[in-house]
């Protein structure tokens, strides 16, 4: 496939770093300098590759990942997932700029506000909807807290595919329950309804009292990714969301 190409000022105006005229200055200045060469020319057109940050730099720091980008975001417990919801978001914990990054970042599905855990932001609307389509079956894997000792029975109902949320007809595809104690659990769904999980265990007669998503597929929230940290999701990474989890 060719190399996709944009001018200079396009892709710093769609990166967020200013209005085309602002980086226009930016470039004329001397600020924006690839392998050790200044480019003065805001009309050059450059080729959009994954490793730009490795060879442009604008003033002090690498230029930011071009689109297409997704992150592979350790969501803390208390921000929100959606630009409209009032509290803090998740985009909030994205360098500033990249609020005005065009294409827009978003987040893949949601978690609550008190959900943690594993959370993908692209600006890539063909992975969003691979992700989420009901019809890709990709697992998301939930670890409970429950309030009250699983009875023994709550597997075979989540297992049957045909239980039905409270306020809803349709009957939530089979989800696979592991007990870990008494009071712990994971629970891997393919589906993503508002606030599944905690309906799933309400409907059971139990209660959620805290919940963490620790992967998405086949791929894990890794242990050094510390609440309210990201990084740039690499292709093995989008290719482990769509490959089978590792066997426990
Ligand atoms: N299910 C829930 O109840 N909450 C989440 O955040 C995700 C799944």
């Amino acid at each position: 496939m060719k190399t996709p190409t944009m001018r200079l000022d396009r892709l710093l105006a769609n990166l967020g770093y200013g209005s085309r005229r602002e980086v226009g200055f930016m470039v004329a200045g001397g600020l924006v300098v690839r392998d050790g060469v200044r480019l003065r020319d805001p009309s050059e057109r450059l080729p959009i590759t994954a490793d730009m940050p490795e060879h442009i730099r604008v003033g002090a720091a690498p230029i930011d990942p071009p689109a297409p980008l997704t992150l592979v975001l350790h969501k803390p417990l208390g921000v929100v997932c959606s630009h409209k919801e009032p509290g803090r978001s998740v985009y909030e914990l994205l360098p500033e700029r990249w609020r005005r990054r065009d294409p827009v970042l978003s987040t893949i599905g949601r978690l609550d506000a008190e959900t943690s855990g594993l959370l993908l932001i692209t600006d890539d609307g063909a992975l969003l909807h691979r992700v989420i389509s009901p019809r890709n079956h990709v697992t998301k894997r939930y670890l409970a807290t429950l309030d009250r000792p699983l009875r023994g029975d709550e597997g075979a109902a989540f297992a049957a595919g045909d239980l039905v949320l409270e306020g809803e007809t349709d009957p939530l595809a089979p989800a696979v329950l592991e007990p870990l104690s008494p009071t712990t659990a994971w629970l891997t769904i393919t589906e993503g309804r508002y606030h599944q999980v905690r309906r799933m265990f309400a409907a059971v007669g139990n209660h959620v009292v805290a919940l963490n998503r620790d992967r998405i597929g086949g791929l894990d929230l890794e242990a050094g990714l510390a609440p309210g940290d990201f990084r740039v999701a690499a292709a093995d990474d989008l290719a482990a969301i769509f490959a089978a989890p590792a066997a426990a």
